[in-house]
């Protein structure tokens, strides 16, 4: 996607080194980083510099690249399987991140030189996958649509385009009218500062909501339909995606509205029979308790927002049953959250 008239990725290798776009400095300012090893590649995943299921997967994709260069002769496997651990301990619940070490380990066993080359076909097949959500959900928007989204599942989620905004970005750029009702999602707040922001970029009419208006605004007939990301979804649909998506998806339920939820298959986990045996991180109670932005002489300030003293509980994410999904848009074609579908589309 361009930015300023520049096209960028969300994240990508140069030599030993991974260029990120920094993404908890975003709206405010856009700066890229660099993690120069691995265990530099770890920080970013985990303090969230990089964030969202595909660009995580490919950063971890990356990141066990690095390992695999970095690692010494005489204890060449040791060091491997040491960062391979520290990798998959950053994050969770993003399936696509241990979808992406696995892969790379199994690639870097032959050679150091195959482990870089499939990070890299991990990350190109993730803007591609994307590319093609957007393409088979566009199919289901209709001039004039009004989308409600949560979180952000955009291009910064992923390496390019992403998921639930990738048939946004289609519909847009096809002439239809769309307009996007962005749910804050707090505390992080990647609704309000990452969607809003990537539609801003592209121009698409947008207004951010507070995460407790989205019931009003369905029973107002205001919501044509619902996009979310994922990530992770088990053999039987259902589907862990920000806290705050189950919700959505009861209250879409509730007033007949499409919930649909756009991720590509390197998300899908065929070893996890149902939405209980995925991991759910439960990240600092600081992320509830403080709140960071600018002020308007252009200050960055982080203040505490809730009574001093209360702790706070931050679980990152839920599980919607697949019964509240509609549909499932991948990039092998839309599906219904059913384990029979789910098993012919992994296949
Ligand atoms: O905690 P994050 O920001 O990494 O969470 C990921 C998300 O952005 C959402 O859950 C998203 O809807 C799915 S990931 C594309």
């Amino acid at each position: 996607m361009k930015v300023g008239g520049t096209e960028y990725r969300t994240v990508w290798m140069q030599g030993n080194t991974v260029f990120l776009i920094e993404q908890n400095l975003l709206p405010f300012s856009f700066r890229i980083h660099q993690a120069a090893t691995y265990r530099e590649s770890c920080e970013s995943i985990s303090t969230m510099r990089i964030r969202g299921a595909g660009a995580i997967g490919a950063m971890a994709g990356f990141a066990m690249a690095q390992a695999f260069l970095e690692a010494p002769g005489q204890s060449y496997l040791e060091f491997v399987c040491e960062a391979r651990r520290d990798i998959e301990a950053t994050r969770p619940t993003a399936r696509n991140l241990f979808y992406a070490t696995e892969l790379v380990y199994q690639a870097g066993l032959k050679t150091r030189e195959q482990a870089v080359l499939m990070a890299q076909w991990i990350a190109d097949k993730d803007a591609a996958d994307s590319q093609k959500i957007g393409e088979f959900g566009n199919s289901l928007i209709k001039d004039g649509f009004q989308i409600e989204t949560h979180c952000n599942a955009g291009w910064l989620a992923f390496v390019d385009f992403g998921t639930a905004l990738s048939p946004v970005y289609i519909a847009h750029n096809s002439g239809k009218k769309v307009f996007v009702y962005v749910d804050e999602t707090r505390p992080r707040s990647q609704g309000a500062r990452l969607t809003a922001w990537e539609l801003n970029q592209a121009g698409i009419a947008h207004t951010i909501i507070p995460d407790n208006a989205g019931a009003w605004l369905m029973s107002k007939g205001k919501v044509d339909m619902m996009i979310v990301g994922a990530d992770r979804i088990a053999a039987n649909g259902d589907t862990a995606n920000k806290i705050g998506t189950f919700e959505k998806a009861i209250v879409a339920k509730e007033f007949g509205i499409p919930f649909y939820v756009a991720a590509p298959t390197s998300t899908f986990d065929a070893e996890c029979p149902s939405g209980k045996e995925i991991p759910i991180e439960v990240r600092s109670q600081n992320e509830v308790l403080y709140q960071d932005g600018i002020t308007e002489d252009g200050r960055h300030e982080k203040i505490l927002v809730c009574s001093p003293g209360s702790t706070a509980l931050n679980p990152a994410f839920d599980v919607t049953p697949a019964h509240y999904i509609t549909g499932i848009i991948t990039e092998k074609g839309i599906i219904r959250p059913g384990a029979e579908a789910i098993r012919q589309i992994l296949t």
